[in-house]
């Protein structure tokens, strides 16, 4: 799968993707990301990449031809499957939304800053907007490397254990349920008994009980929703 990250701060791109399991990945070929840098598009002796809104009103608005040079160099060497922006008023981002994005071979990711981007970028190009939460960041950077984490770790062979993203929070709308590892007893609290067993039905069984309660008493909206789809 391959991403292209479209951004005035390429710099702030650079570590997220450089350890760990998305450094395998990409090492691996799995998972491609390139970030091209905004202001390369942009012309004049500035480079300017925002303006004044027009109306009036704090804050800059980043401009349409920069963006819309950008894009369409872009989308004249590949096809994408979406044109994401990045955007507190998009949809908020949630595991079925990465598990449908995992299956796409071709993401462009349009990072905003400031007030956000001109509205006919929006119009003509944008095929999906995405929030990361009810929050605002200081640009779209932060939460284009999230959408990359949360997507490219479920790419097939990107996880040693392929299996391991089956058992994630949220995979059948349930959270995980606890984890331990030795010692079995540290500082009076115990591992439960049942994990030290080595009988994978009952370890198997409790975890998804564990998954149920943490769900119900943590995220009652999830639980819901489980219960409806599951009948338990
Ligand atoms: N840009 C600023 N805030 C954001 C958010 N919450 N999600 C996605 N992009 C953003």
């Amino acid at each position: 799968m391959r991403f292209d990250i479209i951004t005035v701060l390429p710099e702030l791109l650079e570590s997220p993707f450089s350890h760990s399991i998305l450094k395998r990945a990409r090492e691996k070929n799995l998972l491609e990301v390139y970030c091209h840098n905004l202001r390369d598009y942009a012309s004049g002796k500035h480079r300017q990449v925002d303006d004044y809104q027009f109306g009036g009103g704090a804050g800059m608005v980043m401009k349409v031809e920069p963006l819309a040079a950008c894009i369409e160099q872009l989308c004249s060497e590949r096809k994408y499957d979406e044109i994401i922006y990045t955007t507190p008023d998009g949809q908020t981002l949630n595991q079925s939304a990465c598990n449908r994005l995992s299956m796409l071979e071709n993401v462009l990711i349009i990072c905003g800053h400031y007030k956000g981007i001109d509205e006919r970028i929006r119009n003509q190009y944008v095929t999906l907007e995405i929030s990361i939460g009810d929050y605002v960041l200081s640009g779209g950077e932060l939460a284009a490397a999230i959408i990359v984490d949360a997507v490219g770790r479920l790419l097939p062979g990107v996880l040693n254990d392929e299996t391991s993203a089956l058992f994630d929070s949220f995979q059948d709308d349930l959270l995980a349920p606890p984890v331990y590892t030795r010692p079995a007893e540290w500082q009076g609290q115990k591992v439960p008994d049942i994990l030290l067993s080595g009988n994978d039905k009952l370890i198997a069984e409790w975890r998804h009980e564990q998954s149920l309660e943490r769900t119900r008493t943590r995220r009652p909206d999830l639980y819901e929703k489980y219960i409806k789809g599951h009948g338990e």
